[in-house]
C-alpha cells in the first residue's frame, strides 16, 4: 500500500468512528417521555392535559404548536396574551426558553415556576407534553 492510500484509509477510520461516537450519543440523548413524567410531578400541581381542566395553570390539552394563552377559558396574564397575539406558538424550541427561565422569556408570567436547569429535563418533559397533549388527559 502507498503511503497514500493508507493516509486515506485512516482518515477513513476516524470518520467511521466519528459517526459510531456521534449515533451512540444522540441514542442516548433521544428524549424520553417515560423520564419527562417524572419531570412533570412538578407540574402538575398547576396543570392537566384534560380538555378545559384549569388549575392554577391552564389546561395543557393541544398545548403543542398552538398560539401562546390559547387554551379557552383560561384567564391568562396580559403578557402572556400578548406574545400569543404577536405570534409566539409552543415548539419544541419556545417551550424549551419558556420551561428554563419563564419569568425571563415571558417577563410578567403567572406562571410562578423558577424553570428547569437540566436541558435533558426539559427535553424529556417537552417530550412527555407533547404526548400528553394530543391525548387529552
Ligand atoms: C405554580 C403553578 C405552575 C407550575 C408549577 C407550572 N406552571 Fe405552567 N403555567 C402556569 C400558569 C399560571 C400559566 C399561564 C401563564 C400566564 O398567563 O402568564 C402557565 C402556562 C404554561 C404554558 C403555556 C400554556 C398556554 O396555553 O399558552 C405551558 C406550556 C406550561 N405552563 C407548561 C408548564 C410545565 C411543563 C411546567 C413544569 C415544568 C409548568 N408549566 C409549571 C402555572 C404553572
Amino acid at each position: 500500500m502507498s503511503p497514500n492510500s493508507l493516509k486515506k484509509l485512516g482518515v477513513g477510520v476516524v470518520a467511521v468512528t466519528c459517526l459510531l461516537a456521534a449515533t451512540a450519543a444522540s441514542a442516548k440523548d433521544k428524549p424520553s417521555w417515560r423520564d419527562g413524567r417524572q419531570v412533570f410531578k412538578k407540574c402538575e400541581a398547576c396543570h392537566s392535559f384534560k380538555p378545559d381542566e384549569h388549575r392554577f395553570g391552564p389546561s395543557l390539552y393541544k398545548v403543542t404548536g398552538r398560539k401562546a394563552a390559547g387554551a379557552p377559558g383560561f384567564p391568562y396574564s396580559a403578557a402572556m396574551k400578548q406574545r400569543g397575539t404577536e405570534g409566539l406558538a409552543w415548539t419544541d424550541k419556545a417551550m424549551d426558553a419558556f420551561f428554563t427561565a419563564p419569568r425571563k422569556f415571558v417577563p410578567k408570567t403567572k406562571m410562578a415556576f423558577p424553570g428547569l436547569k437540566d436541558a435533558k429535563d426539559r427535553r424529556n418533559v417537552i417530550a412527555y407534553v407533547k404526548r400528553m397533549a394530543k391525548r387529552g388527559r
